[in-house]
C-alpha cells in the first residue's frame, strides 16, 4: 500500500467510523425516555428493534400521511430558506437553530421538554420520528388493530402524545401555548374546546394506514402562515355606516352586540365604525413567528373615478425591540379610547380606536405588553369621518404578512367588507 492508497484507506475507514456514531446514535440505539413529567411509555413489542430508519420508509404504508407531511414547513424546517439567510443563522451555523429545525426524537428528553440537534437526515426537518419514536417503538394516540402486531414500525398506543405539550417544546417560545391556555378553547369539557390538533391536524378523509381500520386519519399538513385557507379562517373586518341617526353606542351594539359606551356620545355624520376580530384562532393573531403582521386598510371607490389611494389603518403585531412605531399605544390601559391623525388621500382624519376585550378571560396574562396581536375573541374597533367623496363604496381590506415590510400585493387578504355611501 503506497502513502496515498493508505490514507483513502484511512479516510475511509474515519468516515465509516463517525457514520456508525451516527446511525448509532440516530436510528439503533436510542435512548428511552427520561419521562420526567409526563412519564414513560411502553416499550412492549418483545424486544424487536426498529429497523426503519427513515421518514422515507414509512411512505410505503403511510402514503396519505407521509404526502402531507412532505408539503408542511415541518418537511420544509432544515431546506427553508429562510432561518438560514445570513442574518438570521447565517445557514445554520449558528448551532442554537438547530434543535427545532432538525430534531432528534423528542421522547429522548420526554415531553416538554426542549429537542436535540439532530447529526443525520437532517433535510427531512422536523421528522416523523421527532414526534412518534421512543426507544423501539412508535407511539399512536389510537387503539390499534391486528395489523399493528406484525408492523415493522412496532406501533404501541399512548394518548399523551395527543397532548398540548408535544407542541410546546418548539412552540412556545412565544407564548403560543401560554396564549392559548388563556382562551376558550383551552376549557376542557367544554363545547368550544379546541386544542392546537383540532385546528392544526384536522380528521381528514382517507385511511392514515393502507388497509387500516379507520376511514379518516388526522392530517399532517400543518398549516399555518403559509396557507390561505387556514389564515381565511383567523379572523374577520365588518362594518357599518355611522350618521347623525345612530350613535356610537348604538352601533357598536349593532355591529358586535356587545354593550359598549364611550364616554362622551358622538353621532358622526358621514362615519363609519369597523370592527375586526379574532374569530377563529386559537391563540394571537397573528402568531408564533415574530416576522407576521396583520394590516388593516381602506380606500375609497367613487361611484365615477379613480379610487383613492389606500392607506394603513392599523397593523397587529409582536414589534421587534426597535420598532418603535408599532409599539401597543394602548399599554396597560387597554380601555381607553385612542385618536390619532391619518393621513389619507389629502385629508387628515382623526380615527379613533379601542378594544374590546374577550368575553372570556378578559383580564388574561399578557406575556408581550408592546405587542398590538389580537388576543384569541378580542375585537378592536374603529371609527371615523369620511370625507364628502360623493356616493361610492369604502373598501376595507385586511392582510396576512409573512414579515412587516412586505407590500399588499405580496400579502395574503384574509378578510374584507365594504360599506355603501
Ligand atoms: C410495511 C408497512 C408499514 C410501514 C413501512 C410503517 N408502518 Fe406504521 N403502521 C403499519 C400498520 C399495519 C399499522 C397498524 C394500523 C392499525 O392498527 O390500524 C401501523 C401503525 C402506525 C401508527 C399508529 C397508527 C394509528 O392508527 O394510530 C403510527 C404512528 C405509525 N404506524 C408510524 C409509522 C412511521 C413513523 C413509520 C416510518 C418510520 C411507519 N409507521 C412505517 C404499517 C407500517
Ligand atoms: C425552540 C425551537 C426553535 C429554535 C431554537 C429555533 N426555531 Fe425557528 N422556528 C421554530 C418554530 C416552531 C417555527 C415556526 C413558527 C411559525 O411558523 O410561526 C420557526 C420558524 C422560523 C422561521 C420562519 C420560517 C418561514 O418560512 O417563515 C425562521 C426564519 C426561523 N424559525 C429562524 C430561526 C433561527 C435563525 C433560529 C436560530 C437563531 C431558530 N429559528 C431557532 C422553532 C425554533
Ligand atoms: C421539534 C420542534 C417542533 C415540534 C415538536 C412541533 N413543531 Fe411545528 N414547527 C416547527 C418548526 C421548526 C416549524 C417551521 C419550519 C420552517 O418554516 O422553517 C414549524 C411550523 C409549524 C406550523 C406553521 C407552518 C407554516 O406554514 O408556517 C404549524 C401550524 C405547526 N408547526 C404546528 C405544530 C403543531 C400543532 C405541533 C404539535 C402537534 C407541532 N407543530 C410540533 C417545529 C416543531
Ligand atoms: C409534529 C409532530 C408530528 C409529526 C412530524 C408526525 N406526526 Fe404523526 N401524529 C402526530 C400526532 C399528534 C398524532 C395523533 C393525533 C391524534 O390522534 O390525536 C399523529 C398520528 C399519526 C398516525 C395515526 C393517524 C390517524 O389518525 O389514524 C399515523 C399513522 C402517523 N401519525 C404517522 C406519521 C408519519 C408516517 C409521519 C411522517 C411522515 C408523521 N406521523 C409525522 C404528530 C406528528
Ligand atoms: C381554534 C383554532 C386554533 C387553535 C386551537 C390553535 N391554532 Fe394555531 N392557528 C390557527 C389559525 C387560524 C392560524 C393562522 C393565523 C395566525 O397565524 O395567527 C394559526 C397559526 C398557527 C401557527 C403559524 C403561525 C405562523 O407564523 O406561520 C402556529 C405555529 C400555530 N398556529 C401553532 C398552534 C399551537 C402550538 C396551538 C396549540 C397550543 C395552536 N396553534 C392552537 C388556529 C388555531
Amino acid at each position: 500500500m503506497n502513502t496515498a492508497t493508505r490514507f483513502i484507506a484511512v479516510g475511509a475507514l474515519l468516515a465509516l467510523g463517525v457514520w456508525a456514531i451516527f446511525i448509532v446514535n440516530e436510528d439503533v440505539s436510542v435512548a428511552p425516555p427520561v419521562g420526567k413529567r409526563w412519564g414513560t411509555p411502553p416499550q412492549v413489542k418483545g424486544d424487536k428493534p426498529l429497523l426503519l430508519k427513515s421518514s422515507k420508509q414509512c411512505a410505503e404504508c403511510h402514503p396519505a400521511i407521509y404526502n402531507e407531511w412532505k408539503s408542511s414547513h415541518h418537511e420544509f424546517a432544515w431546506l427553508n430558506p429562510e432561518p438560514r439567510r445570513k442574518e438570521l443563522s447565517n445557514n445554520f451555523r449558528n448551532k442554537d437553530c438547530i434543535p427545532c429545525h432538525a430534531p432528534r426524537p423528542l421522547l429522548e428528553v420526554g415531553f416538554g421538554e426542549r429537542p436535540l440537534e439532530r447529526e443525520t437526515r437532517r433535510e427531512d426537518g422536523v421528522n416523523c420520528f421527532t414526534c412518534h419514536r421512543s426507544g423501539q417503538v412508535v407511539i399512536a394516540a389510537n387503539d390499534l388493530g391486528p395489523g399493528a402486531a406484525n408492523a415493522p414500525c412496532n406501533p404501541v398506543t399512548w394518548k399523551a402524545i395527543a397532548e398540548v405539550k408535544l407542541c410546546s417544546p418548539c412552540h412556545d417560545q412565544h407564548k403560543v401555548e401560554q396564549d392559548w391556555q388563556r382562551s376558550r378553547y383551552a376549557v376542557k369539557g367544554s363545547a368550544e374546546y379546541k386544542d392546537c390538533n383540532d385546528c392544526h391536524m384536522p380528521v381528514t378523509g382517507g385511511p392514515g394506514t393502507v388497509g387500516g381500520a379507520r376511514r379518516t386519519h388526522r392530517g399532517h399538513g400543518f398549516k399555518g402562515g403559509h396557507d390561505e385557507a387556514i389564515l381565511r379562517s383567523a379572523g374577520i373586518v365588518r362594518a357599518i355606516r355611522l350618521d347623525n341617526a345612530l350613535t356610537l353606542a348604538a352601533a357598536v351594539e349593532k355591529l358586535t352586540g356587545r354593550d359598549w359606551r364611550p364616554a362622551k356620545e358622538l353621532n358622526l355624520e358621514r362615519g363609519v365604525l369597523i370592527e375586526v376580530k379574532n374569530t377563529g384562532t386559537g391563540h394571537n393573531l397573528p402568531s408564533d413567528e415574530r416576522h407576521r403582521a396583520v394590516d388593516l386598510y381602506v380606500r375609497f371607490k367613487p361611484s365615477i373615478g379613480k379610487a383613492t389611494e389606500e392607506v394603513r389603518l392599523t397593523r397587529f403585531r409582536n414589534p421587534y425591540r426597535d420598532e418603535y412605531e408599532n409599539r401597543n399605544p394602548f399599554k396597560d390601559k387597554p380601555d381607553i379610547v385612542l385618536t390619532n391623525q391619518m393621513s389619507w388621500a389629502e385629508s387628515e382624519i382623526p380615527v379613533s380606536q379601542v378594544r374590546l376585550l374577550p368575553d372570556f378571560n378578559p383580564n388574561r396574562k399578557v406575556y408581550y405588553p408592546e405587542s398590538t396581536q389580537l388576543h384569541a375573541g378580542e375585537s378592536r374597533l374603529l371609527w371615523f369621518e369620511v370625507p364628502d367623496w360623493g356616493r361610492g363604496t369604502l373598501e376595507l381590506r385586511l392582510f396576512y404578512k409573512l414579515q412587516p415590510f412586505l407590500s399588499n400585493e405580496d400579502a395574503v387578504q384574509i378578510a374584507e367588507t365594504r360599506v355603501a355611501f
